[in-house]
């Protein structure tokens, strides 16, 4: 860190400089169970304190909530926060296992409408589509998005969850400024075709998910005993049962990594994320989730580490070890369509 704050980077050839590494907001009102909203107030001033201005969000988190609820900090800050949201994916009321997904262009008009009126914010910095409904060809809906940018809603485009024939296919209509998928320790499955289209097209990649939601930090190591009955985690194959326990082996080589650096297990799944920006050569801007101050401060520590040839090799092969699917429903992923 410079003058106690994060070094910045350009978020793709086309994206705004933003702080290296961002903050995920969705945890604040969705998926991880309960969250004590002035906690979360705390931890966004105390990021953005420390240069974190990468702020990611998505119509789908609490309905609409966690858009509702970042809107008096961003209007606090309009001029040094970056605004990331999504559209395309909603879970009905009631059916926390249903995804319903959108691509179609009159959907896109309204979903940023509202989003618009939820954030009370006049342009979206970033905004991304959130899945990919596979019925909609891909030039239709980033024809639409582009449409979006023509008329001064939205500053730049995103893509999640993108195979790379779809991201190629996006950015001859319009230029995608960064491509966001889960991308960690655990999490490797977009590195054979994803990062190399990226790299060629100059788009940035923002890894999601970082510390593999919580599990590489050694916080909790099986979601049915440790979480409450309504977390996301549950529905996750590698966080449960047997899965979970062989995986919670896996953290040993990252302990082992942190006690050289004196550092947490999550600083080290944090710095690797942020080191695959040297490994592949194109812009990375991890978003870790968190509603506590101290961890954002923790989390941002992690920026100023830098693993050796010989740990990063000590950490190559977690991944392949990984007991379990990232989703319940891979076709949703990338990975599950590459
Ligand atoms: N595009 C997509 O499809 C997609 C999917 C998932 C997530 N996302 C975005 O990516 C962001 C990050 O992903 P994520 O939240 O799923 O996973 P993550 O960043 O890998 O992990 C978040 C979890 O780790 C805990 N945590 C954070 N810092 C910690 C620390 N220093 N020590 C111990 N525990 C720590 C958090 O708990 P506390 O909050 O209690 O600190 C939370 O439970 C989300 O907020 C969201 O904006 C996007």
């Amino acid at each position: 860190m410079t003058n106690g704050r994060i070094p910045t980077v350009r978020l793709g050839a086309t994206g705004p400089e933003v702080g290296v590494q961002g903050l995920g907001c969705m945890g604040m009102s969705f998926a991880y169970g309960p969250s004590d909203a002035q906690e979360s107030r705390a931890t966004l001033e105390r990021a953005l304190e420390l240069g974190i201005t990468l702020y990611d969000t998505a119509d789908a988190y609490g309905q609409g909530e966690n858009e509702r609820f970042l809107s008096p900090f961003f209007k606090a800050y309009r001029d040094r926060v970056v605004i990331a949201t999504k559209f395309a994916l909603s879970i009905p009321p009631g059916e926390p296992t249903r995804r319903v997904i959108r691509n179609d262009p009159p959907y896109i008009r309204q979903a940023v409408e509202a989003s618009l009126k939820r954030l009370d914010v006049d342009e979206i910095d970033l905004y991304y589509m959130h899945r990919r409904d596979v019925n909609v060809p891909i030039e239709e809906s980033v024809g639409a998005m582009a449409e979006l940018v023509r008329q001064g809603k939205v500053k730049h485009l995103g893509l999640s969850e993108v195979t790379a024939a779809e991201l190629r296919a996006a950015h001859a209509i319009h230029p995608i400024a960064a491509v966001q998928s889960e991308w960690s320790l655990f999490s490797r499955d977009i590195e054979p075709n994803v990062v190399p289209a990226a790299r060629e097209l100059g788009v940035a990649l923002v890894p999601y998910s970082p510390l593999g939601r919580g599990f590489l930090t050694g916080s909790f190591t099986n979601a049915d005993k440790e979480l409450t009955s309504d977390d996301f985690r549950r529905q996750q194959p590698r966080y449960t049962g047997e899965n979970a326990a062989a995986n919670a082996a896996l953290l040993d080589p990252i302990r082992t990594v942190a006690a050289g650096h004196e550092a947490s297990l999550g600083q080290i799944a944090l710095a690797w994320a942020q080191q695959q920006a040297t490994v592949h050569n194109l812009p990375v801007v991890p978003i870790p989730g968190t509603r506590k101050p101290g961890r954002v401060e923790e989390n941002a520590g992690a920026t100023a580490i830098v693993l050796t040839e010989e740990e990063l090799a000590a950490l190559e092969p977690i991944a392949s070890k990984v007991a379990g699917d990232r989703y319940a429903d891979m076709r949703f992923s990338s990975a599950g369509r590459e």
